[in-house]
């Protein structure tokens, strides 16, 4: 349904480009411009590649605001392992959970190699500074929901980061391959799920619509704030990270998404969403920017209960992590030892 091969435009109106300091010194100028000459190149930058520090900033925000949306993204669905309606659904579940935990280490690892270390990351998530995916705070209320997350929410999240694979920053690219993978069979498990619930009984096929009505908004606001409001989006595709605007994916999506639901046979609840011959895209309505914006701030439905969560796993398994150095330790002294 997604493939790894989008055929962007890099082009952008740099007209609201963030200032970004000038260069200090000379030498500092001469590495600016050779930074600058490697993004027009369409080039990559490497860890321990000079950059300037709006760059690594802008870097560590994004990637550490993702890894921090693949580890919560793990809680919504994480309830309903147990729940799962066979032993097949469950030993899918679990593979795509435990996915979620591999591409928040893989994004961790990544934004590590920028000068920022996973317990400051993890500081910032627990103390509520920093932000991760909208979408994750809203609650699965039944077993359509899990189908659906696979579908439009996996779905939305493959289209948002096809382009990352050509992002600037190396190891964010790299990581993104391997994510992009995994989540394209994240997004085809929750659809053939769904194929499988639309083929059952009234109360199922209800079930799955309820759910798409629920998640149908949710998903188009995971993109992020329209072009016009977004601040980072101009610097970020000048800088080569992003490579496609929010409302540019967010169209991708919809129009990628009407016909998989006219075979899925649900309806998706926008009575403003039809076909412009014109613009050779679906029109769609509003989406409520207030309630976005309340749930990006702490007050969607699951905020704290999420939150709660996460930090009651990193206090709970401190003893793990303290066992962990406490052997390195002990086996670091014990080689040290065997060398003398
Ligand atoms: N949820 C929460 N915050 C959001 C958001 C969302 N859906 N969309 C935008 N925001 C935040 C931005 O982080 C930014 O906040 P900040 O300046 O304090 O950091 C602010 O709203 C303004 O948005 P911008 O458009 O200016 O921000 P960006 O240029 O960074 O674009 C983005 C936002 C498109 C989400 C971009 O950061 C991005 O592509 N990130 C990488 C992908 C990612 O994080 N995806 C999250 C979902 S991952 C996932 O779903 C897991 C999978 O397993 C399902």
């Amino acid at each position: 349904m997604y493939t790894q091969s989008f055929n962007v435009p890099d082009s952008t109106d740099g007209s609201t480009l963030k200032v970004v300091p000038p260069a200090a010194s000379a030498h500092e100028e001469a590495l600016q411009t050779q930074f600058d000459a490697r993004i027009d190149a369409d080039g990559k930058i490497e860890p321990r590649e000079w950059m300037p520090e709006a760059y690594r900033k802008t870097l560590v925000r994004q990637i550490s605001q993702h890894a921090h949306s693949e580890i919560v993204g793990m809680l919504p669905e994480g309830n309903w392992i147990s729940r799962a309606p066979s032993l097949k659904r469950k030993a899918i579940l679990i593979a795509k959970v435990q996915d979620e935990g591999g591409h928040g280490l893989y994004l961790y690892s990544a934004a590590e190699t920028l000068g920022t270390s996973r317990d400051q990351m993890l500081d910032a998530l627990h103390t509520g500074k920093a932000k991760y995916s909208s979408i994750f705070n809203y609650p699965t209320l039944n077993w359509a929901d899990v189908g659906v997350i696979g579908w439009l929410v996996d779905g939305a999240a493959i289209m948002n980061q096809i382009p990352l694979c050509r992002c600037s920053y190396g190891p964010y690219a790299r990581a993104m391959i391997r994510v992009c993978k995994e989540e394209s069979f994240h997004q085809r498990q929750g659809y053939e799920a769904l194929l499988v619930m639309m083929q059952g009984t009234t109360e199922q096929k209800a079930m799955v619509q309820d759910a798409v009505n629920r998640w149908w908004w949710k998903c188009l606001a995971m993109f992020g704030p329209p072009d016009a409001d977004s601040p980072n989006s101009v610097q970020g595709m000048r800088w080569g990270i992003k490579r496609i605007s929010n409302d540019d994916l967010r169209q991708k999506f919809v129009d990628a998404t009407v016909p998989q639901a006219k075979v899925l046979g649900v309806t998706l609840p926008d009575p403003d969403l039809k076909w412009n011959e014109e613009r050779q895209a679906h029109d769609y309505g509003q989406i409520d920017w207030d309630e976005f914006w309340a749930t990006v701030n702490g007050n969607g439905p699951c905020n704290k209960e999420r939150l709660g969560t996460r930090v009651k796993a990193w206090n709970d398994g401190a003893w793990v992590r303290d066992a962990a150095l406490a052997h390195a330790h002990k086996q670091q002294a014990r080689q040290m030892k065997e060398a003398a």
